[in-house]
């Protein structure tokens, strides 16, 4: 039998509940107290039909989720079973960037509906940054008619396109997006990317950086010097208007407030910059990264909301465990180590494996699923039980249409639905291989297309291959260097 995740208990019983094919069995289905994990469930199957108990309405949604993947193993009967079943984690999360490229309502809701199969539960939609602002703002009109056009889209090592690439999510689509998730108990965490990777928003508003330079949407991957300037007051106020209104949208709890790769060059020569870390009493630029991360995330406390940020937001030392939880997804100081050993809140988002915006050679479905985030060097048992979650994310530079993101996805998703709903380390990798190859088919039949088993069923020299044709092909921000040298942290 195959299923994805694997549940926790599974005892099958001698004999078979048949019911007729095309027609949907007996289900009785209740929500008891007697279930403290929150979002576990038991299904018991016997003569009389299928039976569902559930700790709450997400476990009730998983015993359903279950009960179609075992209906897809046995057509027209069910065996006499046994299931009970919990996650060992309550962030199980998937990312995608529609600013390097834009994806449709249609095209998200189709990888949606694949991760709501394998038991997701949180979708982080990356939403703005260098390359375009994608999400309509009514207090700054300018975030999209200027923000989300760029010139030419020059991922590859090609350069001659100008070609106009735009696109930005209307508030209505954002809130048919979160009910299309909210309906497979995925909430959507909305990223607004701040202070760095914001060159589209100061095209937008150039005031706002600490140049006042005009520019435009950046063409190019990588990291730009364009950042906000953290020592203007008008600053804060596009930021808070900006939260305010994409708190209207998604009512997730979390909120993304970005951080990574913040160049610091400007801050250093703006005397508003210098003036706000002497002002509060601050060393380095990254302990004023630092405060201004915890400003923001003190401002969505008070909306009752949690931040989210990359872990470059904490590399000042300065950021307290109030209201902030660390996307941990590639530190080479220890400062995310300390953190999630001090007991604060992490989500593992190591860019080795979990980043599949890179080749099926790189990021294999084995290292994938072989990977356990309670395994990183040098973590603490409350470090191992301050991991919330884990979370992969599908980048966009090198990913320009759909039918691409579906094979960088799937099947990899399926192993990281596995880390995240089992923290456990038996695993079996044939097995997982043949559960695979069942559920690519059970995905066709949802529409989606997962890569063909040769990509990412593959022999060491393939992955070798693979990588080098990525490298040769592609300027890859996160270089194949840091890859070779294991910087997986
Ligand atoms: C990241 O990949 N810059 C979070
Ligand atoms: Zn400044």
């Amino acid at each position: 039998m195959f299923l994805c995740p694997q549940p926790k208990k599974l005892e099958l019983h001698k004999g078979y509940y048949f019911f007729n094919a095309g027609e949907e069995p007996e289900i009785t289905s209740k929500i008891t107290p007697l279930l403290a994990q929150k979002e576990s469930y038991r299904i018991e199957i016997d003569s009389t039909g299928v039976h569902i108990e559930a700790a709450d309405s997400a476990g009730e949604y998983y015993a359903r989720v279950t009960l179609s993947q075992l209906m897809k193993n046995y057509r027209g009967c069910l065996p006499f079973l046994y299931i009970y079943d919990e996650p060992d984690y309550s962030y199980r999360g998937f990312m995608i960037d529609s600013c390097r490229h834009f994806f449709t309502v249609e095209e998200i809701k189709k990888i949606v509906e694949g991760a709501a199969l394998f038991k997701f539960n949180k979708f982080h939609f990356h939403l703005t940054d260098d390359q375009g602002f994608r999400v309509q703002i009514d207090s700054y009109p300018q975030l999209t008619s200027v923000g989300s056009v760029r010139y030419g889209s020059h991922f590859g090592k090609t350069h001659d396109d100008e070609e106009m690439y735009g696109g930005f999510y209307t508030k209505a689509e954002l809130c048919e997006i979160v009910k299309f998730c909210a309906e497979r108990h995925i909430e959507v965490i909305p990223e607004f990317d701040v202070p760095g990777h914001t060159s589209a928003i100061v095209s937008a508003m150039p005031e706002l950086s600490c140049t006042g330079e005009e520019i435009k949407p950046q063409t190019t991957a990588g990291i730009f010097p364009d950042v906000l300037c953290v020592g203007n007051e008008e600053t804060y106020k596009m930021i808070c208007a900006v939260i305010d209104e994409l708190c209207e949208i998604f009512p997730c709890k979390y909120f993304h407030i970005g951080g990574d790769e913040v160049p610091k060059a400007h801050w250093n020569k703006c005397p508003k910059c210098q003036a706000k870390r002497e002002a509060l009493g601050l060393k380095t630029m990254e302990e004023l990264q630092g405060a201004f991360s915890q400003e923001i995330a003190s401002y969505l406390k008070k909306k009752g909301k949690k931040a989210i940020c990359w872990n470059e937001a904490i590399r000042g030392g300065n950021v307290e465990n109030d209201n902030i939880t660390v996307a941990w997804w590639m530190d080479k100081t220890d400062t995310s180590l300390k953190w999630v050993n001090s007991g604060a809140p992490t989500i593992i988002e190591s860019f080795s494996p979990y980043y599949v915006d890179y080749p099926h050679g790189m990021h294999s479905l084995r290292d994938i699923y072989m990977y356990n985030p309670k395994k990183i060097r040098g973590l603490t048992e409350l470090g191992k039980n301050s991991i919330v979650g884990i979370e992969s994310p599908i980048w966009t530079e090198f990913v320009k249409d759909i039918d691409k993101m579906q094979k960088m996805c799937f099947p990899r998703w399926l192993a990281v639905a596995e880390n995240a709903w089992n923290s456990y380390d038996k695993k079996d990798f044939p097995q997982f291989l043949k559960t695979v190859e069942f559920f690519c088919d059970v995905l066709k039949e949802h529409g989606i297309t997962p890569a063909p088993e040769e990509e990412w069923n593959i022999l060491p020299h393939t992955r070798i291959e693979q990588t080098l044709k990525f490298a040769a092909k592609n300027i890859s921000k996160k270089t194949i260097i840091d890859f070779f040298r294991g910087n997986n942290k």
